[in-house]
């Protein structure tokens, strides 16, 4: 057998800072078509970008909900193949881009069926994240929830990358303090998950190093002051950056658990993520069995403390140092500590606890943690999570 082969790949061209929106008035493009919520929509954010692109037809598919669904993609689908666009723009926070790439990625499988009916040149993919978080545009990652099954799907396939991001933090500046919260922290659970994981590289560290720095800077301050533009466009940046970590690494069983308690019980991506980090951080890391000393996960952990400035003396100490970072951050957010302040009754979770595993096990995430995990430790941290 052959050595496993390392890659790093960097695809979309990224613009970036105030007022880079202003790159699509250089497009010279026909059809356009839009995949955007309602909320944009009634902020009049299509409209700018729409005023941008002058000499175009425009389509705009707006019914994308957070957490979107096989159905919300099977209607865009319909809707982009009937306009056979040359542009696809994907505007708003990871629902609308991961619902943009998920439309591109079918229409590369039904194109290279025998006998495919779709004969139009695959178009151009944009996207315009208007949250700092998911870093959809910028990775190979869509996830789509199956609400029959209570299920999140990740779908993984580089051909779903966009060709151009565009990060301009003007967009930013209306999003809520609780999405800001939510999404800065699944930022930073990226960028965490992605150093720690198994597939990390001396690559992948630079970027998902340099951004969790960034996040632990700025993420409070565009929290309390939603219009300061300097720390707006400092997490749109870190965002991206966790998100080149993470695609080209992976994350782990932070999110093979977020998405399933995430489809369970409704929650916002970044808030369930949120949620379970510290308790993930002490389980990879051997902290809350002993094997701690040993372990090379806490070393990895540690070396985060350290870049922080955090106490880190010993590895328990660098570990307890970062969970204890991450609980106060939760808290300045007011981000609940444990499932049960999140209104989920008791019964309901314990209930669903053998479900949510299961679906936890087979995300395809948990194959990037640093820690061999079993259907117990499974089971221990969901209830070590909803009870704190
Ligand atoms: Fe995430």
């Amino acid at each position: 057998m052959g050595k496993e082969m390392n890659t790093f790949f960097l695809k979309p061209k990224i613009y970036f800072g105030n007022h880079s929106l202003n790159y699509l008035s250089d497009l010279n493009v026909g059809k356009v078509f839009i995949v955007t919520d309602q909320t944009m929509l009634k902020l009049g954010m299509t409209e700018k970008i729409i005023e941008k692109i002058k000499g175009a037809t425009f389509k705009i598919f707006s019914d994308v909900e957070p957490n979107p669904s096989i159905e919300t993609v099977k209607k865009a689908l319909e809707c982009f193949l009937k306009e056979q666009p040359e542009l696809v723009i994907a505007l708003g926070g990871g629902s609308s881009i991961d619902v943009a790439k998920a439309v591109l990625l079918f229409y590369h499988y039904m194109k290279d069926m025998p006998d495919t009916k779709i004969h139009f040149k695959k178009p151009l993919l944009i996207a315009i994240p208007t949250t700092s978080g998911t870093g959809s545009e910028i990775t190979s990652y869509s996830v789509i929830t199956d609400t029959k099954n209570h299920l999140k799907i990740p779908l993984i396939d580089e051909r779903m990358l966009p060709d151009v991001a565009i990060l301009d933090e003007q967009l930013t500046i209306t999003v809520p303090p609780s999405v800001t919260a939510d999404t800065g922290m699944d930022a930073l659970t990226h960028a965490i998950e992605a150093y720690v994981s198994l597939k990390s590289t001396e690559f992948t560290d630079i970027f998902a190093k340099r951004s969790i720095k960034i996040i632990f800077n700025y993420l409070l301050r565009a929290y309390r002051f939603g219009e300061d533009l300097d720390a707006r466009g400092k997490l749109h940046i870190a965002s991206c950056m966790a998100g080149i970590a993470f695609t080209n690494s992976s994350v782990g069983i932070n999110h093979s658990l977020a998405h399933a308690v995430g489809a369970r019980f409704h929650l916002s991506h970044g808030r369930a993520n949120a949620i379970l980090l510290p308790y993930v951080i002490q389980y990879n890391s051997g902290l809350c069995d002993d094997t701690i000393d040993a372990s090379p996960v806490a070393k990895r952990y540690t070396e985060i403390s350290k870049m922080l400035g955090l106490p880190s003396s010993s590895l328990k100490e660098g570990v307890i140092s970062l969970v204890t970072a991450i609980q106060f951050f939760n808290k300045k957010l007011n981000i609940p500590l444990n499932f049960k302040e999140c209104n989920i009754k008791e019964n309901e979770f314990e209930k669903y606890i053998p479900s949510m595993v299961e679906d936890a096990m087979k995300d395809i995430c948990t194959t990037g943690n640093p820690r061999k995990v079993m259907e117990k430790d499974f089971v221990y941290l969901l209830k070590w999570a909803y009870n704190g």
